[in-house]
């Protein structure tokens, strides 16, 4: 858990709902901070951060289940306004002497609420709601002193209250889109019966993450891997604000860049707000280690080892370069920073398989701290995506490093089937070029999650003019995505298709065939490799 802070802060417990996440973020809308915690964080300790206000979240489990996830019921009586959602006020009834069944019918789906008895909870709402419902256990019996504040045709104890001890429970999901004015049932636990303030702003915690970073490093030297992707853009942003130049940053051209990709962060991050930035064109030696090489994962692999050689390298050149003296020369540079979020370190719990807890994530640097003796800098751990690219353009980064695709740490090999060769490169970053400035003109670049082309090992027969062609094909794969875990192919217009394909089978030597990828994920990934 994050140190005692000065900010108003909601502590959410997470009992293995695919959408305490999404709680999370919808309590930093209101301008609250918010933490996740696991469901069996003790009483004692929740008590020492001083949280304005509890949320127990929702979760698969059913209160009787063997191996339920249990609350500590000391956290009741801390006197912090407490919100069970779901499971949470199940496990409020369950604990409170009110008993809870497991009645066989599940409620699930879109239900009304009707708002009785003047809850502050629903203040501003009107009598009737649309909600959410996703439950199968029920509470029947209310623990003494509660009250019934909402009811729905399926369920007579759908909002529950106990105001004297500041603890509410919600047995539909306020924090999903389809339960539409959900986020003013947030906004008024948060505001009204939690008395947070909204201190939560990017620029306040922009100062504050110079400040931490400012003590943990004092006058040592950081190094930064800068790959051009948000998340380290924006750390190099934070970092540089905060210690100027003792941050430098490592851009490394591995070869498998998109065109023009090294010159843009050079333009931004040197020109425009003078990083000190060493630039690594280690091009070849990424392309001789990959000569001959067709299996995906030996790709990969390849290209993550080289990786952390040449980043190696480039800091004992660093080290070299600024005191040619010193024995121990990489000993320089003793923290290394990383573009880590909040999603990769929250302590998620997977509950009856519950697939959504097990978030993938891709350490393009992984394996440097531990072989370098790094102290790791991760700024901006504490924030979500969007949140980051609010940190970056009020750091003053370009609208187009902050909303840029995401893009794979192996790059172009792993859109490239087969041997990567300096031929086949060329052939994917002209197709990709195209594809990237058709989608910009026709403004739907920044709509999708990603949208890349693919060159297949695959030629066929075709016909230019009056010559018979044989020659590659091009698979353009255009998806959408919340955050790369599931994703489904984007339906564009007929004539954005149709140009895109024109263009590239007449512009790009090489390629006289142009698919369109129509898999989601599952069962197809978003990369093909
Ligand atoms: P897949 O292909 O697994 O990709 O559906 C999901 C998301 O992750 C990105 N991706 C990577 N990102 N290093 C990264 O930084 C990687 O090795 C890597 N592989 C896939 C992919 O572009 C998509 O957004």
């Amino acid at each position: 858990m994050a140190e005692v802070s000065t900010h108003s802060k909601i502590l959410i417990l997470d009992f293995g709902s695919q959408y305490t996440q999404v709680i999370a973020r919808r309590i930093r809308e209101c301008q609250v901070y918010s933490e996740i915690v696991r469901f069996d964080t003790q009483a004692t300790e929740i008590g020492a951060v001083k949280p304005n206000g509890i949320i127990l979240s929702g979760g698969p489990a059913s209160v009787y289940d063997k191996g339920a996830p249990q609350i500590d019921p000391g956290i009741f009586s801390l006197g912090i306004p407490v919100l069970g959602i779901c499971y949470g006020v199940m496990l409020m009834a369950h604990h409170l002497g009110g008993q809870v069944v497991f009645t066989g019918r599940r409620e699930y789906g879109a239900g009304m609420l009707h708002i009785k008895n003047g809850s502050e909870l629903f203040d501003g709402l009107g009598k009737q709601l649309d909600v959410w419902n996703s439950h199968g256990d029920e509470v029947t019996v209310l623990p003494k002193d509660f009250h019934v504040v909402g009811t729905t045709d399926g369920c007579d104890f759908a909002a529950v209250e106990d105001p004297q001890r500041k603890l509410y429970g919600l047995q539909f999901h306020p924090e999903v889109a389809h339960t539409p004015r959900g986020r003013e049932i947030l906004q008024n636990f948060v505001y009204h019966i939690c008395q947070c303030a909204m201190d939560w702003t990017m620029a306040g915690f922009i100062e504050e993450a110079c400040a931490r970073v400012r003590k943990q490093v004092g006058d040592q030297k950081v190094v930064l891997g800068l790959s051009g992707g948000v998340d380290s853009s924006v750390t190099a942003a934070l970092l540089h604000k905060a210690i100027g130049d003792q941050l430098t940053c490592i851009f490394v051209n591995n070869g498998l860049l998109r065109a023009r990709e090294e010159e843009v962060v050079q333009r931004v991050f040197g020109e425009n707000f003078h990083v000190r930035l060493k630039y690594v064109d280690a091009s070849g030696r990424f392309l001789s280690k990959l000569r001959g090489l067709t299996d995906p994962e030996q790709k990969r692999k390849v290209i993550g080892n080289e990786f952390i050689k040449v980043f190696e390298d480039a800091v004992i050149e660093l080290a070299a370069e600024s005191n040619p003296q010193s024995a121990s020369r990489n000993s320089q540079f003793k923290f290394l920073a990383q573009g880590t979020l909040y999603p990769d370190v929250i302590e998620s719990v997977s509950i009856g398989g519950n697939p959504a807890q097990v978030i993938k994530s891709h350490h393009n640097v992984g394996g440097l701290p531990e072989k370098m003796h790094f102290e790791l800098v991760e700024p901006v751990r504490q924030l979500f995506k969007d949140e980051v690219r609010q940190a970056g353009l009020q750091l003053g980064l370009p609208k187009d490093i902050v909303y840029r695709q995401p893009f794979p740490g192996p790059g172009l090999a792993v859109r490239i089937l087969g041997e990567v060769t300096p031929e086949r490169l060329s052939i994917l970053r002209e197709a990709d070029t195209i594809v990237q400035s058709e989608m910009e003109a026709a403004n739907w670049y920044y709509k999708v999650w990603q949208s890349f082309a693919v060159l297949l090992p695959v030629q066929s027969v075709g016909v230019m003019g009056d010559q018979r062609t044989y020659e590659n094909t091009v698979v353009l794969r255009i998806v959408e995505s919340q955050d790369g875990m599931t994703a489904d192919w984007v339906r564009l217009p007929y004539e954005l298709l149709a140009r895109i394909s024109s263009r590239i089978s007449n512009e790009v030597k090489g390629v006289n065939r142009v698919c369109y990828d129509i898999s989601s994920k599952p069962p197809s990934t978003i990369e093909w490799e």
